[in-house]
This record gives structure tokens, C-alpha cells and sequence, in this order.
């Protein structure tokens, strides 16, 4: 660890070799990033193709996230990926535009708006198990293929209502297409040179097109019908700006619903497909989780209102969302020279706030590879840092569904925990790979046994 002194003259930050990291596959970068700040200390100047500063000190990452959100931007090469098919949504907008949009739809996203959506997602989860049910001890699934499935199913009916059913399975495939890496090589050729006829970049066109004429035509569709079904789409077309009175063009529209069905998808089915599987791994934990489940719900469905009465539960997902973020990193671009800790960062230059690394940051995680729900216990009494926790971000930009997503993990869990003792099946191997978000490299296969059936 580098000394944290504040030195009256800013000195230039620890640097690594030029192009050092090229052999680490893209899909390895959490932990390269982790490796780096223990290596280098909290700032680390990495000099790869062009350097990128990686903040580990939840210091510095309050300065960057709580800052006025046009101090630190998301001008990066990354957030410029996601635009090609996120277009100048919540995600990926900046300034004026990002101000506006994101006044207009923070309430469709307070509590009182969200906690009805514990009825479409029990409905759906409890179709899931019904479908389990029929499975025998010996047939695999894939896990994580089951929760994209089943959170790209929620978020398009509290997006669409009803109307998603006919669509389903186009927008599904065509968005596998187009939520590209940001890490890969490929990606970088679609954003840099996007008239070159790779297949890459023609299967991306292609499936952009498609998917732009489903959303246009839900959106159109739904305004000439006039009518009113209280899902998401509802909202964004009735929100008026305070002052001048104005709602949100059709491209507009059509960048935020693409934005939150990609945003509110992977991450959540991904939280969901990791804390299953710390599950089967911590078969303590998990007795614990279920007799917690058992006493409250007895064999019913969450509510949105029990979720006060299911402490335990919100543990384990905020511990599994610490030791495997969906969301591993975030980057920023700055706009002056900063310093952090003593450390001078030239205007223009890219951030990496490591989330995955900070997770682990020794100063406030000991023993940080263990999975213990403990440290969330409401119980604990040592003050933790506020930005050493950050799966959902923090500040003006921090995420805007994470109380739906926390909403719908623990639902989902709640239904089909109790139900289902779940196993990694025989000779899989579960590693991490970094896409956009932290997938399963080889997938996440497995087995279940009623849980009636199962050992405690
Ligand atoms: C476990 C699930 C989720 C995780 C871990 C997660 C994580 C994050 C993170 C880290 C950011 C900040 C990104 C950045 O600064 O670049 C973010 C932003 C965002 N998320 Fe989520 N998210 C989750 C679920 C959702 C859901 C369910 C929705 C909506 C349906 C959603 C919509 C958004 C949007 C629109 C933003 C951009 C907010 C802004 O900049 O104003 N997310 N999310």
C-alpha cells in the first residue's frame, strides 16, 4: 500500500510498465485491478493502450461519486460502447441531459411506485418453480441462464405490462447481440470503426435494428391506444417537465426503455445465479436463510412487506453482492487536474473506481474472501466506511433501480429457496468472467432437490 500523506506538491502516481497486462484475458480484470492496487497502492497510474488511474480508496472514490456529477464524466471509452445501443439514456447521458431525465424519472422508481411489482415477480417466479417441480435429480440447468430469463421477464412486464408477451423472445435474443463487452478488442472496432463489415459489427447492427422496431412499435402502439396499464411505459410517457410542461420525445423514450431493460436485467439475474451458488457452497449459511424463511412465510410467496421481517436474507445478498459485484467497475473521465491522495491526475484522463477490488480492500474487509452475511449484521457496532460498499454506485448517479433490485432478489429467493436445495452439478467449474457485468465463465450448472425431499 502506497503512504496516504497529502503532499503540499502533488507528485506523479505510482506507474506500471507500459502495456503491463497485456497476457491477462479481459475477462480476469477484477482481479487484475486488485492485483494492481496491491501492488502499486490505492492509485495506480496503469499504462496499457492509454493510461487509466484506478482509484481503491473509498476517499477518493467519495470524492469522485459525490461530486457534481459534470466534475467527474462519463466520457470513457466504456460508456461510449454502451451508447451505441443505449443511445443518451440514464446510463450513459451526461450534463443538461442526464439532469433532466433523471429528475423526471426518480419517482417511478421510489417505493411506494416499486413494492406493487411484488406481484408480477412472485407471479413469475412461482411459474419458474412449477417448471422446476418437474425436473429430476439428475437433470442439470443452467442457473444463471434461468435467472436472465426469468429478471428479463420481470423487467419487461413492469416495463410493458402485458404487452411484452408477444415480444419476449426477440427482444431476449436480440439483446444478447447487443450488450457487447466493453473489454474486447471487437467492441472497441464497432465504436471506432463502425463501417468496417465485421461480422461482429454487422450482427450488432442487425440486431439493433430489429430491436428499435419492436420498442418504436410498442411505444407507438401503446400512445394511439390511449390506454392506461401503470407499467413503466405509462410513466415515461405521461412525465412532464415542472417547468415548461414538456414529456420525452419517441427516441428519447426508446433510449431509457432500452437502458433499463439492459441495466435492470443482467445485474439483477446475475446477483441472483452467484448468491445461489455461495449458497450450495455455505450449507450454514443457507439452513439459517431457510429456517429464517420458514418461520416468517410458511411456505408462501414474499410480500414487499415482509422483507422487514427477513433481516437475515438482506444480508446474505448484500454479502454475495460484495464478493461478486454484478457491476465490477465503474470509470470516469476527469475535466481538470485532480489530486488524490497527493497524487497528481491530468485533466482528460480515464478513472477506474474498482468495485470488486474495493470490496476487499484490506483496510476495511478482513479476511475479505470469506462469505459471511455477518457483516452486514444490524447488530454490528463498528462504523463502516460509506464507499467501501458500493454495488449500486453512490451519489447523484448512483443507481436508480436498486431498490427494485433489491426488491426482486430477495422475492425470487424467498419463493424458490425454501422449495429447492440447489447443487453445483458434478465437475463444473465456476469461475468469474467480466463482461459488462460478472458472469459465470463457464455457466453455472445445476441440480435440485425439492427441498421436502432434501437434507436440512
Ligand atoms: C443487482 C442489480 C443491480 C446492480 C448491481 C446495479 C448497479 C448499478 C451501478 C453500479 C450503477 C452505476 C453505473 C455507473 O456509474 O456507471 C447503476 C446505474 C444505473 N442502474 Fe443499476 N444496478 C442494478 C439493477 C438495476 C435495475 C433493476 C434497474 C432498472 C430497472 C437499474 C437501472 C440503472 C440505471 C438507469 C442507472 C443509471 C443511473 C444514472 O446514472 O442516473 N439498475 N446500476
Amino acid at each position: 500500500m502506497n503512504e496516504r500523506v497529502s503532499s503540499p506538491t502533488p507528485t506523479e502516481a505510482p506507474s506500471t510498465p507500459r502495456f503491463y497486462g497485456l497476457r491477462t484475458a479481459p475477462d480476469d480484470r477484477p482481479r487484475f485491478f486488485q492485483h494492481l492496487t496491491e501492488k502499486w497502492g490505492d492509485v495506480v497510474r496503469w499504462r496499457f493502450l492509454f493510461d487509466v488511474y484506478v482509484l481503491n480508496h473509498p476517499d477518493d472514490v467519495k470524492r469522485v461519486l459525490s461530486a457534481p456529477p459534470e466534475r467527474f464524466t462519463k466520457g470513457t471509452t466504456d460508456y461510449r460502447i454502451l451508447s451505441l445501443s443505449l443511445g443518451r439514456g440514464l446510463v450513459t447521458s451526461d450534463g443538461p441531459l442526464w439532469a433532466h431525465q433523471r429528475k423526471l424519472m426518480q419517482p417511478m422508481f421510489h417505493n411506494r411506485s416499486i413494492n406493487p411489482f411484488d406481484e408480477p415477480i412472485n407471479r413469475l417466479t412461482s411459474a419458474m418453480a412449477a417448471r422446476w417441480a418437474g425436473l429430476s435429480a439428475t437433470d442439470t440447468l443452467f442457473m444463471e441462464r434461468e435467472m436472465a430469463q426469468l429478471t428479463f421477464e420481470v423487467v419487461g412486464t413492469t416495463l410493458f405490462g402485458a404487452d411484452i408477451k408477444q415480444h419476449a423472445a426477440d427482444i431476449a435474443e436480440v439483446l444478447e447481440s447487443i450488450n457487447v463487452s466493453t473489454q474486447e478488442v471487437r467492441s472497441f472496432l464497432l465504436l471506432m470503426l463502425p463501417w468496417l463489415p465485421l461480422p461482429h459489427t454487422r450482427r450488432f447492427n442487425r440486431a439493433l435494428k430489429k430491436l428499435d422496431d419492436i420498442v418504436f412499435g410498442l411505444i407507438n402502439a401503446r400512445r394511439a391506444s390511449g390506454e392506461r396499464h401503470d407499467d413503466i411505459l405509462d410513466r415515461l410517457l405521461e412525465a412532464r417537465d415542472e417547468d415548461s410542461g414538456e414529456g420525452m420525445d419517441e427516441q428519447q423514450i426508446r433510449d431509457e426503455v432500452v437502458t433499463l431493460l439492459l441495466a435492470g436485467h443482467e445485474t439483477s439475474s446475475n446477483a441472483l445465479a452467484w448468491t445461489f451458488w455461495l449458497l450450495s457452497q455455505h450449507r450454514d449459511v443457507e439452513a439459517r436463510l431457510v429456517a429464517e424463511l420458514n418461520a416468517v412465510l410458511d411456505g408462501r410467496p414474499a410480500a414487499s412487506s415482509d422483507l422487514a421481517q427477513l433481516p437475515y436474507l438482506k444480508q446474505v445478498v448484500q454479502e454475495s453482492m460484495r464478493l461478486l459485484p454484478p457491476v465490477w467497475a465503474v470509470a470516469r473521465l476527469t475535466h481538470q487536474d485532480e489530486v488524490f491522495q497527493g497524487y497528481r491526475v491530468p485533466a482528460g484522463a480515464y478513472l477506474t473506481i474498482p468495485i470488486f477490488a474495493i470490496h476487499r480492500h484490506p483496510e476495511y474487509w478482513p479476511d475479505p474472501e470469506r462469505f459471511d452475511p455477518e457483516r452486514f449484521s444490524p447488530h454490528r457496532t463498528e462504523p463502516r466506511h460509506s464507499y467501501s460498499y458500493i454495488p449500486f454506485s453512490a451519489g447523484p448517479r448512483t443507481c436508480i433501480g436498486a431498490s427494485m433490485a433489491m426488491l426482486e432478489i430477495q422475492l425470487v429467493i424467498a419463493n424458490l429457496l425454501p422449495k429447492f436445495r440447489m447443487e453445483v452439478a458434478p465437475g463444473a467449474r465456476i469461475e468469474t468472467a467480466a463482461k459488462v457485468t460478472l458472469t459465470p465463465k463457464y455457466g453455472m450448472p445445476m441440480r435440485l432437490t425439492p427441498r421436502a425431499a432434501a437434507q436440512p
